[in-house]
């Protein structure tokens, strides 16, 4: 990622933050909306896992200028994940889904360029979580 890119997505997450409890029930409605059988794989309270998934996509958003603290957790992460049942073509339902979040919270703001650096920014998180699922 360029550095136009990490300041495009710190600069529109900062956007998101003050509503990011509407922009996590919007995320996991188009989810669901999108692929209704993924409902299963969450057994827990959505209130606590919209609050995780907010921090932590914050905190890979605050490191994406030194990614290498974020690495070891994604890939940690990952292989939660794989325990969880999630499947490698479940991360792109959750890339649109999360694309589609921006859009409808940001607005005009989500112009191509930022479109295009968050983009940037959930193929490395996913890919990094699909390679801690791989190595264990
Ligand atoms: C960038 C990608 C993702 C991020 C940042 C993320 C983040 C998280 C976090 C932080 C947790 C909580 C882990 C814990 O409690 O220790 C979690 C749990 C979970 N995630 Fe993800 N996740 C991602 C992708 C996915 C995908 C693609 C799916 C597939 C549907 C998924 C489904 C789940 C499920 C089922 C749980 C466990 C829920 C439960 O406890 O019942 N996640 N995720």
């Amino acid at each position: 990622m360029t550095p136009v890119q990490v300041s495009l997505v710190q600069e529109s997450w900062q956007r998101v933050l003050p509503i990011k409890d509407e922009a996590a029930q919007l995320f996991y409605r188009r989810l669901f909306e999108l692929n209704p059988q993924l409902q299963d794989l969450f057994k827990g309270d959505m209130a606590e896992q919209r609050r995780k998934l907010m921090a932590m996509i914050g905190a890979a958003v605050g490191s994406l200028d030194r990614p290498a603290t974020l690495l070891p957790i994604l890939r940690e992460l990952g292989r939660k994940h794989m325990g969880y049942g999630v499947k490698t073509q479940d991360y792109e339902t959750v890339g649109a889904a999360l694309l589609w979040t921006l859009e409808q919270g940001l607005g005009a703001a989500f112009t191509a360029d930022v479109r295009g650096a968050w983009s940037e920014t959930y193929g490395l998180v996913a890919t990094t979580m699909q390679s801690g699922a791989q190595t264990h």
